[in-house]
């Protein structure tokens, strides 16, 4: 059972690690009537180290269950990220023709990177090595690791995408032990500053047009556009053993324009929707946020949809509907006007909660909402007409575990409109920024001063601005 954690900076809707350090989410898979979130996981330091897959079940994507380490480093090395799946056909041999969860990872031992499998018959409480690992040997490729497998229906075979070097290379299989290469993806391809990890691979259909694409996400340990590490993804089509994009060499799409959104991976088996978590962190301080006894939480579990926006195809990202589930009380204000350079503050609540607003701002105007405000410090949101482009900046001057906390991230905003919504789901240590119906969403790791003044304000900072709705919602925690 949970504790209630009352920790400075402890999120309250988000997942952490009850001690000690987490990474990458892995085998996220829904199984009979349980997700499953394991992680990367080193549970004898608050330093990244000799990796572990720690593990957490939840019947609603929203509160978990601690639950013991799934899968311990051995002799092939420390457990890497990767996948699981639910061999319903048992076509692993593993469950004596029942249905059973098979884990896909990688063992890395120094430089050499190797993929394994692993199962468990009861629902992933207990996990056995299978005798045979690793499934795939090293090829020659230093960077060889994350493997993301599904069951391709068309062609009745496991694919498996994997990141190898600065490129994927797709592998398949009929039953999860013995794997053919098919293919490979990327050379010279999207954002290729950084070496490629953590790929995942899903059909959606664009709810505009109604064709069915193939959506191929792509962790960037280097060079994202808010700095450090991040997430870019392609979209294109699949035929179970070559990915074809649909955009230039040149086009890079970012999942999330924040500086925390990594390492994302999508629930296996989860009919009838694509929900997706990323760890909230950076690999540029990770390893010195100064949170104890636990260091990083998860994003908030989001839905992701594709359609088209302003003419360009983009996946759509929104919290998943269960977060409405922690709604205590919900604070309506009226619609108001801010002249040019007038602001108003409302109550800010104790974290953790959600702001949502609605503004009308005109042509060349710049709205900003603050969060978190300690003179001129906090969280500020800026919606700029001039430059067309959202900005957020994160201030905390008594801040020094990293120099890159500071700092200022922007995502381009579409077309010329007047109309803004925001939801903005702020816990004890980030907030998650969705745009309009979540065509851009900001992910940032945000500590609040101890003194920060509980207010949050609303400023017309060049032109009027119409404040056509505004929401406080407070939640209740998921500890409780
Ligand atoms: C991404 C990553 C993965 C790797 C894991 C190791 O954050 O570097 O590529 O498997 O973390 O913990």
């Amino acid at each position: 059972t949970n504790g209630y954690y009352e920790e400075r900076y402890r999120p309250h809707i988000h997942f952490t690690p009850e001690q000690m350090w987490m990474n990458d989410p892995n085998g996220l898979v829904y199984f009979e009537g349980e997700y499953h979130l394991f992680y990367q996981y080193h549970p004898d330091s608050k330093q990244w180290g000799p990796m572990h897959w720690g593990h957490a079940v939840s019947k609603d994507l929203i509160t978990w269950e601690h639950l013991p380490v799934a899968l311990y480093p051995d002799t092939l090395g420390m457990i890497f990220s990767g996948s699981a799946v639910v061999d319903h056909k048992d076509t692993s041999g593993f469950f004596d023709g029942k249905p059973g969860l098979v884990a896909v990872f990688t063992h890395a031992d120094g430089d050499l990177q190797r993929q394994s499998i692993a199962y468990s018959k009861d629902h992933g409480r207990t996990w056995v090595k299978y005798d045979d690992n690793p499934v795939i040997p090293n090829p020659g490729i230093k960077d060889f690791r994350d493997p993301k497998v599904f069951w391709h229906e068309e062609t009745e075979k496991w694919v498996m995408v994997l990141a190898a070097g600065r490129k994927v290379q797709f592998y398949t299989s009929t039953d999860l032990k013995q794997w053919t290469y098919v293919s490979e993806f990327g050379e010279g391809w999207g954002e290729q500053k950084g070496v490629w990890e953590c790929p995942d691979l899903f059909s959606l259909t664009n709810e505009t047009t109604g064709e069915k694409k193939w959506v191929l996400p792509i962790g960037i340990d280097a060079g994202a556009p808010s700095g450090g590490s991040g997430t870019q993804y392609f979209i294109g089509s699949f035929d179970g053993k070559h990915f074809v994009p649909h955009q230039s060499k040149e086009t890079v799409r970012w999942l999330d324009y924040g500086k925390d959104f990594y390492a994302s991976q999508s629930f296996s088996d989860l009919p009838g929707r694509r929900v997706v978590l990323a760890w909230m962190s950076n690999w540029q301080y990770a390893n010195d946020v100064p949170t104890d006894p636990w260091r990083s939480a998860m994003t908030i579990p989001r839905e992701l949809t594709l359609s088209m926006v302003e003419g360009q195809e983009r996946l759509i990202q929104k919290p998943v509907a269960e977060l409405t589930s922690l709604i205590e009380k919900k604070m309506e204000k009226e619609p108001f006007f801010l002249q040019e350079k007038q602001s108003t503050e409302l109550d800010q609540p104790a974290s953790p909660f959600i702001w949502e607003w609605g503004v009308e701002i005109e042509k060349g105007g710049v709205f900003e909402a603050r969060l978190f405000g300690k003179q001129d410090g906090g969280l500020r949101v800026r919606i700029d007409r001039g430059k067309n482009t959202l900005y957020v900046q994160r201030d905390r001057a008594d801040l020094d575990f990293s120099k890159e906390y500071a700092c200022t991230c922007q995502a381009p905003l579409n077309g010329d409109h007047s109309s803004f919504h925001l939801k903005l789901v702020c816990d004890h240590s980030s907030v998650e920024i969705f745009l309009g119906d979540g065509e851009i969403s900001m992910t940032n790791v945000y500590l609040p001063a101890a003194d920060h003044e509980a207010k949050l304000k609303m400023e017309a900072v060049r032109g009027t601005v119409e404040v056509k709705q505004s929401s406080v919602s407070e939640l209740k925690s998921i500890w409780k």
